[in-house]
């Protein structure tokens, strides 16, 4: 067909759509005209409905890409959320008069013995480092320029500069942006000072145990300076790219690390935190409200430990449902198995209508009564990103409901349990965590007396 036929056919089209639009219609064909003059002056470079159209069509292209193919990141830091407004104080003013004069109670020691998450991989390329603050260590974790991670104690033994503020990688050593001393991540030795030839044996600092596994960074913490005795297992679907990520969630919280993993083991506390729809919001005070009644989760759950050599593993087992109007929807009808691995880290793996896949959960301590709870999730390719990354929103929902207990919440040591299954298990679940504390464990008394905490 030469362009001329094409031309014609084309024609040929809009005149035969013309007259069947005037006919089944009954819309005069001068409408229909004027109509499609106004559609093709949409492409005429020289009008101004050209340049609208393009303005509208580019702002709905991008926020729908966004929407539809884009990981999600949501952050929400200490004040942002998880405190009760009064309509006078803003956020951040309430969540800082409620730090001050809150209850902590006996709490726990404050930096457990695990392996910790400190940052996300992709955070950290090769040949840059960053400074972490976290189980009151401050450290340079850097990648040297072969890809691997190192974690370094963060003040040079020279004069005290910050080696990851300003620090150069230079193969696999970082070097001190203040007089050029090298260390090396493996083991912190110093390897070179451009002004002296002999190198002092003193001259290094520490490194810490770290491995890097499922995107992330992990530090080995030990407060009796054990080595590692386990390591969190890998999750072959990441690795090899069968579950890919489509998002991620971050919340500060304040409150002691061991009432996030207690949760799990809480399972009379779904009826009440976790029961309206996450159409009601995350604020406890307002979520009961009738208008969202026509909606609720329906939840049933256990919790086990593992016995050796997994002891430092235990499973919330949970069955979600949705019901509208008191019916099931069972589409929505989800099986999720949380693992439990050491002190902070959580695998929570789902298996739904759309496929399978997994939350990865990292609870760091970054100051004693302070945590980072940070959540990626991966999944099958048969999940769509859209509807993923909407799961992850409601995951986050009813996240920022428990921190709503937790930032305001005391620690009970000795809590008043009723004689019951469910009090039962949270009482198992302090003597199962209470194998991540030993003797030398740092408490909050001693950060009083030595750390104007
Ligand atoms: S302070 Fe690091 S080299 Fe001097
Ligand atoms: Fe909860």
């Amino acid at each position: 067909m030469n362009i001329f036929s094409a031309i014609l056919f084309l024609f040929f089209i809009v005149a035969m759509s013309a007259s069947v639009i005037d006919k089944l219609l009954e819309i005069p064909l001068v409408e229909v005209g004027e109509t499609w003059n106004c559609l093709l002056s949409l492409l005429d470079h020289t009008s101004l409905n050209f340049y609208i159209f393009l303005g509208i069509f580019g702002i709905i292209g991008f926020y729908g890409k966004k929407l539809l193919f884009d990981p999600l990141d949501r952050v929400r830091l200490l004040g942002d959320i998880g405190y009760q407004a009064d309509g006078k104080w803003d956020m951040k003013e309430i969540a800082n008069s409620v730090r001050k004069r809150r209850l902590v109670g006996e709490i726990p020691p404050v930096y457990p013995n695990g392996w910790f998450g400190l940052t996300e991989s992709f955070r950290i390329k090769k040949g840059e480092s960053k400074n972490i603050s976290a189980l009151g260590l401050n450290l340079a974790v850097f990648r040297d320029e072969k890809g691997e991670v190192h974690v370094v104690d963060a003040y040079c033994p020279h004069l005290g500069a910050n080696l990851s503020v300003g620090g150069r990688v230079v193969g696999d050593c970082l070097e001190c942006p203040f007089h050029g001393w090298r260390f090396r991540g493996q083991d912190g030795k110093c390897t070179y000072i451009p002004y002296a030839d002999n190198i002092p044996d003193m001259a290094k600092v520490k490194s810490w145990p770290s491995m890097e596994i499922n995107g992330w960074i992990y530090l080995w913490h030990h407060a009796e300076g054990i080595d590692p005795n386990w390591t969190p297992p890998e999750l072959e679907e990441i690795t090899n790219g069968n579950w890919t990520y489509r998002g991620r969630t971050e919340h500060i919280l304040n409150c002691h690390i061991e009432e996030v993993p207690e949760n799990g083991a809480d399972v009379v506390h779904l009826r009440h935190v976790h029961e309206p729809s996450i159409a009601a919001g995350v604020d406890l005070t307002k979520m009961w409200n009738i208008l969202w009644s026509f909606s609720h989760h329906a939840w049933s759950a256990s919790w086990e430990p593992h016995t050796a050599p997994e002891e430092h593993i235990s499973t919330l087992s949970i069955s979600h449902s949705m019901k509208l109007f008191g019916k099931s929807l069972t589409p929505l009808d989800m099986n999720v198995s949380a693992r439990q691995i050491g002190p902070g880290i959580v695998y929570l793996e789902f298996v739904s209508l759309f496929g399978k896949g997994v939350f990865i959960h990292n609870l760091t301590p970054i100051e004693p009564m302070v945590q980072r709870l940070v959540h990626n999730i991966y999944v099958s390719w048969t999940y769509p990103t859209f509807v993923a990354k909407f799961f992850m929103l409601g995951e986050a929902i009813h996240v920022e409901r428990d921190i709503m207990i937790w930032n305001n919440k005391k620690y009970i040591d000795k809590p008043l349990f009723v004689k019951s299954k469910e009090d039962s298990v949270i009482a198992r679940h302090r003597r199962w965590y209470s194998q991540f504390y030993s003797e030398n464990s740092p408490r909050l008394k001693f950060q009083k007396e030595t750390l104007d905490w």
